[in-house]
């Protein structure tokens, strides 16, 4: 019988990235980000971004301010099965090499709603306005979307204009509800809904 299985050439494969190589973004700035899945091993780059971040970023992502997160923490936001939790981390590269952790997107199943998953982003002040979140969420839905995923839900403070500013680029047709504290968004993942970050 003949074989109909194409083998990719080898100048193919060499443009194909390992499973859990990092995806290189250039930011509008020029700068270098490069993005991939969060293991234990991101735990002391986020750490460190926790402590650069101003008030208001962090209040609009723990609904507190907060600067620090215990070792639980720690543990819970960076092993991740995959299936019912899944981060994206980013780090960011200086001009004379140094990379600190810039970003964070992490989604998570509803407990009984397998096809809906709760999700969150932040990205550090010094990287904000550069398309980075927007470039992570549209990441986000890719991964989630792989996987069987619907739906994202998530909340956002009413006062939180530039996530309602992404989330109307990148998700034009999402749904807002209020609420007494915050809004939650919902966000259908379905290709033709998502706008890939440009
Ligand atoms: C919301 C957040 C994730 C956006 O990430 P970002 O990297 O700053 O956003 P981007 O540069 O990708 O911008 C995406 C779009 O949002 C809009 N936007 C971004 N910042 C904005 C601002 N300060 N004011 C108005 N619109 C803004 C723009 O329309 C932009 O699209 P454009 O660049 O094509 O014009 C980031 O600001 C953040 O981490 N904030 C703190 C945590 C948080 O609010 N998390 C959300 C709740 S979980």
């Amino acid at each position: 019988m003949m074989d109909t299985q194409v083998t990719p050439s080898a100048a193919v494969l060499a443009l194909v990235p390992p499973p859990g190589a990092a995806e290189r973004i250039i930011l509008r700035d020029g700068r270098l980000a490069y993005l991939r899945p969060v293991t234990p091993a991101a735990k002391p780059l986020i750490a460190a971004a926790m402590r650069t971040l101003s008030p208001t970023t962090s209040y609009r992502r723990f609904f507190t301010v907060r600067y620090q997160l215990s070792d639980d923490e720690l543990e819970r936001m960076t092993n991740l099965d995959g299936w019912r939790q899944y981060a994206i981390g980013a780090v960011g590269v200086h001009a004379d090499g140094r990379t600190e952790g810039i970003g964070v997107a992490r989604w998570a199943r509803v407990e009984d709603d397998p096809e809906t998953a709760d999700f969150a982003l932040l990205i550090v002040d010094a990287w904000q306005g550069h398309g980075l979140g927007k470039a992570m969420l549209s990441a986000l839905t890719a991964i989630a979307r792989e996987r069987g995923i619907r739906r994202f839900r998530g909340m956002v403070l009413a006062e939180n204009t530039p996530m309602f500013a992404m989330l109307e680029r990148v998700a034009p047709g999402y749904r807002r509800k209020s609420g007494r504290e915050y809004e939650t968004v919902e966000l259908d993942l379905a290709a033709s809904a998502i706008r890939v970050a440009a």
